[in-house]
């Protein structure tokens, strides 16, 4: 049950950095390498690319894992909706393999995918929060996620607990591979130090319901932005205000701003800027200046080594690839209050349901 909580999703929100501590203690041994089947380690080490497949909050969690696969394990990676994908298939690589991204593991989108590539003879893992669910028993390989029952139609814990995942099978396929920088990446300090990060959010439950009432009690619309990772994490900040509180968000690479949609900015107009790559962090605070100075309002989200006075919320210490780990609970928590604020039923968004079984 949901005990003392008023919602699933809150309780889910602060599953997170548990689910972390249980990542590290389900896939990593004694000395800290990460363990997985040996077949499925073979697989992936014959495969020339990967493609991931996935819907809504998974296809977002299944961005962050692009670089992770091929900056840790120099692998070229593709991230494909499986509802586009399956019927408009790209040209292939010689070798692919399929990873099928789903909480519930029932997703028809997805499905349909995995039919079509095993039909053409292709390897498929499947990684899940749901076991015994459809898509893990029609893979060749399937891996969970651990995150315990996820009830509300909001995913919170799969999305951190998918991120986790692809960390540590990007951090086992770059040992395989011998590549220096999955040698230097240390997953079992990264999942410990988004464990610690989540917390240090969950811990300010009060700023960010202030920040979501001076933000988003009122407001029609909203915007996310950010580069790099910081934009893939917009995009599910954003998913994740329009599907519990019926705001008009929407998710844009930083840099897309002056192309068009910064016409959109009114006075007020809230926008959420995520600033956590330092290779980009100063070009995003610029975008953010360029909205400030046509009235909208500005709320940042950055990395402490990135940090200036007066940015609303400062994230602890992560590797700059897995900062939504700890990032999107400042999404998950502000469009979390926006909905209790307005009165919505938080769990039970209209117009959605939990798995998405039809085409
Ligand atoms: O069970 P799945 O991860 O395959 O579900 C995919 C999407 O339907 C799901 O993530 C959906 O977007 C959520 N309601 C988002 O919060």
């Amino acid at each position: 049950g949901k005990g003392t909580y008023p919602f699933y999703m809150l309780k889910e929100v602060d599953e997170q950095p548990v689910v972390m501590h249980r990542l590290a203690e389900k896939y990593l041994d004694a000395k800290g390498n990460v363990v997985l089947p040996a077949d499925l380690l073979d697989a992936l080490k014959q495969a020339d690319r990967l493609y991931i497949v996935a819907a809504g909050t998974s296809y977002h969690a299944g961005l962050v894992g692009k670089p992770l696969f091929e900056q840790l394990a120099g692998i070229p990676t593709e991230v494909v909706l499986g509802s586009e994908f399956g019927y408009h298939m790209p040209m292939l690589s010689k070798k692919p393999m399929f990873i099928f991204l789903s909480q519930s593991g029932e997703t028809a989108d997805s499905r349909q995918v995995l039919v079509k590539t095993k039909a053409l003879g292709y390897p498929a893992l499947t990684i899940t929060n749901v076991g015994t669910s459809t898509l893990a028993r029609e893979a060749d390989f399937a891996l969970e996620l651990y995150a315990g029952p996820e009830i509300a139609v909001a995913s919170t814990k799969a999305y951190t607990a998918q991120i986790g995942v692809e960390a540590l099978v990007a951090k086992a396929l770059g040992t395989a591979f011998n590549q220096p920088a999955a040698k230097q990446f240390d997953v079992a300090h990264q999942l410990a130090l988004a464990a610690d990060g989540q917390q240090a959010l969950i811990d300010q439950k009060e700023h960010l319901h202030d920040l979501a009432k001076d933000m988003f009690a009122t407001t029609r619309n909203a915007f996310f932005i950010g580069r790099g990772t910081d934009y893939f994490v917009s995009l599910e900040a954003a998913l994740k205000l329009k599907e519990i509180s019926y705001v008009q968000a929407e998710g844009f690479a930083a840099g897309e701003l002056k192309h068009g949609t910064i016409a959109l900015i009114e006075d007020n107009t809230p926008v959420v800027a995520f600033i956590t790559d330092p290779v980009t962090a100063e070009h995003t605070r610029a975008n953010g200046q360029e909205v400030q100075a046509r009235g909208g309002k500005v709320l940042h989200i950055a990395a402490h080594d990135l940090a200036k006075d007066g940015d609303e919320l400062v994230i602890g210490d992560i590797d700059p690839l897995l900062s939504p780990l700890v990032t999107i609970v400042a999404g998950q928590l502000l469009a979390y209050y926006t909905s209790y604020d307005r009165g919505y039923d938080v769990d039970k968004p209209r117009n959605l349901a939990k798995s998405v079984t039809v085409e």
